[in-house]
């Protein structure tokens, strides 16, 4: 073996590892005649799938949305991947290091259909969408569009972009229930000035689990001149859509949510076009200014954290997205259904399939969230967690591939009694 392909061996090594979802294929394969709306409720199915999970047995847990912790096998790929980084040293750094780390951005480009060039990937949403708000060209009075719903650490940023710029925030609230999607795309509309530069949405919004029409609001931010960044925390690998039917200029996203990857991994989709408009945090060397590596110099990191990237796209791709997305999405339904219209029971999240997946909000009038939170936690070992922010006030009930139907009724007879 020459020297080259003796190194390119030793550094592929994790990459090479056999077919590592085997079990799981077979469980697949015996089901691939069903159509995913169909296999959504096939319990047998997902016990199976359930079962590639260690799972604790102290409480049921519904709050996967804060990160959807890795399945046996690829937390198994996780370690392999830190050992044999560990044993080939600065080998593994001066050889395969940049070509493993593009092969797993053309892997998750290829999830919503672009190209590894528009792909970086980061450490979870906060830093891909705090770069593009810190990195825009702000000129004092530029304006900013985003809602009161959104996300804490981008509304930080936002502010802090506000002092330091002297950028102008303007806000919407975005009702739980609209009417319908032009009902959305006015609202974002209303907020829009001929000095707004930047648009921020939510693909799916985390506290209710509301799937918005971005297309919708894209187009009709465009026409007006104004960017939009998407933040996709919670629709990445939890819905089925490619980049291109957004339109975005940004997109960000935590592959330690629905994608089930290593914590502290994400990914900055930004078009090829506006690559060269944004300022780099850490500066670059000597890149083109449209090079995406530009935005993305993060210096000496735990690669071995993308190499377990991979395993992690290789079960969502075994289990199937559309079967996952189907499920989740019916597991919401599941539940909210049987509550929806009780007394006193507040559901936060639209009962229409196309603006849900597999988050769902509920509150119950007359109790504080965090009493209701500790109250589930402490009496019916339910384990979610407490949303108070505007307009929305209760708990977010998040499931994941592994929450059986089972666990949901334990859940919505705990409602259904506290509510009496
Ligand atoms: C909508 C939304 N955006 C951004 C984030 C930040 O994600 P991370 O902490 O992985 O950066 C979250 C986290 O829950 C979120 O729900």
């Amino acid at each position: 073996m020459d020297k080259r392909s003796f190194l390119k061996n030793v550094g592929m090594m994790g990459l090479a590892a056999p077919l590592s979802f085997a079990h799981l294929e077979q469980v697949v394969a015996a089901v691939q005649h069903l159509d995913p709306a169909d296999l959504a409720s096939d319990e047998d199915f997902w016990l199976k799938v359930r079962g590639d999970y260690d799972l604790k047995p102290d409480y049921i847990n519904l709050e996967n949305g804060y990160y959807c912790f890795m399945p046996r096998q690829t937390m198994n790929h996780l370690v392999e991947h830190m050992r044999s980084v560990n044993y080939e040293g600065s080998y593994y750094m001066r050889t395969v290091q940049w070509e493993n780390k593009n092969k797993v951005a053309n892997k998750v480009a290829e999830i919503v259909g672009c190209t590894a060039e528009e792909v970086a990937l980061t450490r979870n949403t906060t830093e891909s969408l705090d770069l593009i708000i810190g990195g825009m060209d702000w000129k004092a009075g530029d304006e900013a569009v985003m809602a009161e719903q959104d996300y804490g650490a981008m509304l930080n940023h936002f502010k802090f972009v506000e002092r330091r710029f002297g950028v102008v925030n303007r806000f919407v609230s975005v009702p739980n229930h609209p009417k319908d999607d032009q009902e959305l795309v006015d609202l974002y509309a209303s907020a829009i000035t001929d000095k707004t530069r930047l648009l921020m949405v939510c693909h799916m919004i985390n506290i209710t689990g509301q799937i918005l029409p971005v297309r919708k609001i894209v187009d009709m931010a465009h026409s007006r001149g104004v960017e939009v960044m998407v933040d996709g925390a919670h629709a990445f690998s939890h819905i089925d859509f490619k980049m291109k039917d957004l339109d975005c200029d940004y997109y960000g996203t935590s592959l330690h949510k629905w994608l089930s990857a290593p914590l502290g991994s994400g990914m900055l989709y930004v078009k090829k076009e506006k690559i060269d408009t944004v300022w780099p945090l850490l500066s670059e060397r000597d890149l083109e200014p449209n090079d995406m590596r530009r935005l993305n110099h993060i210096g000496t990191h735990p690669v071995h954290t993308d190499l377990a990237i991979l395993n992690a796209i290789e079960y969502q791709n075994t289990i199937g997205l559309g079967r996952k997305e189907a499920r989740l999405k019916f597991l919401q339904n599941y539940w909210t259904s049987q509550v929806r219209g009780l007394p006193r029971v507040v559901v936060n999240t639209p009962a229409d399939m196309n603006r849900h997946g597999g988050i769902g909000n509920v509150g119950i009038e007359g109790i504080e969230p965090s009493d209701l939170a500790d109250q589930l936690m402490k009496d019916y070992r339910i384990f979610t967690v407490a949303i108070d922010r505007p307009g929305v006030r209760g708990l977010r009930i998040t499931p994941n591939v592994y929450t059986t139907t089972k666990e949901l009724d334990a859940l919505v007879s705990a409602i259904r009694e506290l509510s009496a």
